[in-house]
């Protein structure tokens, strides 16, 4: 059957890196057939917004979307709504991807590459479960001069019982399928919206009896990522605390040119509609030289192979001949610094592994 993915391949970095995912995910499935959409500053420029109904449009008509990543120069003053940036936040309330998982292992070979000793690092795997249409990033903002005349700014922090509710129900499944362990982080002792959140995860985990729950307030959390990584296996978290520590739990892998994210509209195990993107941003110090590493975009194509096509074996041979290509080198420049990898040798590398058979030990299988 032909499945058809949208390509969104945005500025910076993402142009490059999601060409290469394409390449790997067309090699793996040649079923597969892409449409090319323009989002983000380059919609900007083409179209005058950065998210052209015309996007929306191939997107609408897909099975899934491969996103690379959006922002640019030049917008620092300007609107929310008018920023390259509101293209991926647009995405994400149009088809209602509430759930975010941001797997973060640290492959092996790479444990040197870490901040943090190997030792800490070595066989890190953890997956953060992001609130990604809710709290700050969606509630009301304003600026304008208040009674006394100071310029106010306001972003609002808001949780329906409901939203927080799914998404622990997609955190407790997703644990089920990995080592039974969900870490809920939050600002209890501060804010109202983490009260609320602390009352339902914890009113929902009474229905996972199998699952051992615990909670962490955020700068705990932060904290105890760094002193001891492979505590974890799942973190729920609202929107705001998950994008701050996706990127620290990436970086502990050693890079975050690995890290790779599913935005989803529904439970772990249902085949639908999805997003996927590397975590990492456009990285515009590097774009357009050829260099960027695109693991994370090739993991985010086999994530959307795996939760939007329905095929797992797929899923299992793309990670598989990522971590492989990973352990054997050559590696991009992120990881290398005296002989590098282009962003195309590397994926070039990644098609010549998707042969090598998988490990049936579930152990040394990658992703989650
Ligand atoms: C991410 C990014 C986005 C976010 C930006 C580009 C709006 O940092 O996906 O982590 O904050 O969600
Ligand atoms: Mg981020």
């Amino acid at each position: 059957m032909t499945q058809r993915v949208a390509v969104l391949a945005g500025d910076g970095i993402g142009p490059e890196v999601t060409a290469a995912a394409v390449r790997v995910l067309h090699a793996a499935l040649p079923a597969c057939t892409f449409v090319a959409a323009p989002v983000g500053a380059a919609a900007i420029a083409s179209h005058g917004t950065p998210l052209p109904d015309e996007t929306l449009a191939v997107a609408r008509a897909s099975a899934a979307i491969l996103f690379g990543a959006v922002g640019g120069p030049g917008f620092d003053d300007a609107p929310p709504e008018r920023r390259p940036e509101a293209a991926i936040l647009g995405l994400r309330a149009t088809f209602g991807l509430y759930a975010n998982l941001r797997p973060a292992r640290a492959f092996a070979g790479l444990e040197h590459r870490s901040p943090l000793r190997p030792e800490l690092v070595r066989g890190m795997d953890c997956a953060i479960v992001r609130e990604l249409t809710g709290g700050l990033y969606f509630g009301p903002k304003s600026l304008e001069r208040d009674a006394a005349g100071a310029l106010t700014a306001t972003d609002t922090l808001i949780y329906r019982d409901f939203e927080i509710e799914r998404i622990a129900r997609f955190a407790f499944d997703l644990a089920r399928t990995r080592r039974r362990r969900v870490t809920s982080v939050d600002k209890a002792n501060v804010l109202m919206s983490s009260q609320l959140w602390r009352r339902i995860v914890t009113d929902v985990a009474r229905e996972y009896p199998d699952v051992a729950l615990d909670h962490l307030l955020v700068d705990n959390a932060a904290m105890q990522l760094v002193r001891d990584p492979r505590e974890f296996d799942v973190i729920v978290t609202e929107n705001m605390f998950g994008d701050i520590l996706s990127d620290e739990a990436a970086m502990i892998t050693g890079t975050i040119g690995t890290a790779p994210s599913a935005s989803l509209n529904g439970p772990p195990g249902a085949r639908g509609f999805g997003l996927y993107e590397p975590i990492s941003g456009t990285a515009p110090d590097i774009a357009g030289r050829n260099i960027a590493n695109p693991g994370a975009a090739i993991l985010s194509a086999a994530l959307l192979a795996r939760f939007s096509l329905g095929d797992d074996d797929v899923a299992w041979r793309i990670e598989h001949a990522v971590a492989e290509a990973l352990a054997l080198g050559p590696r991009t420049a992120d990881l290398d610094d005296t002989n590098p990898a282009s962003t195309e040798a590397f994926a070039s590398a990644v098609i010549a592994r998707l042969g090598s058979p998988v490990p049936s030990d579930a152990a040394l299988r990658c992703g989650v």
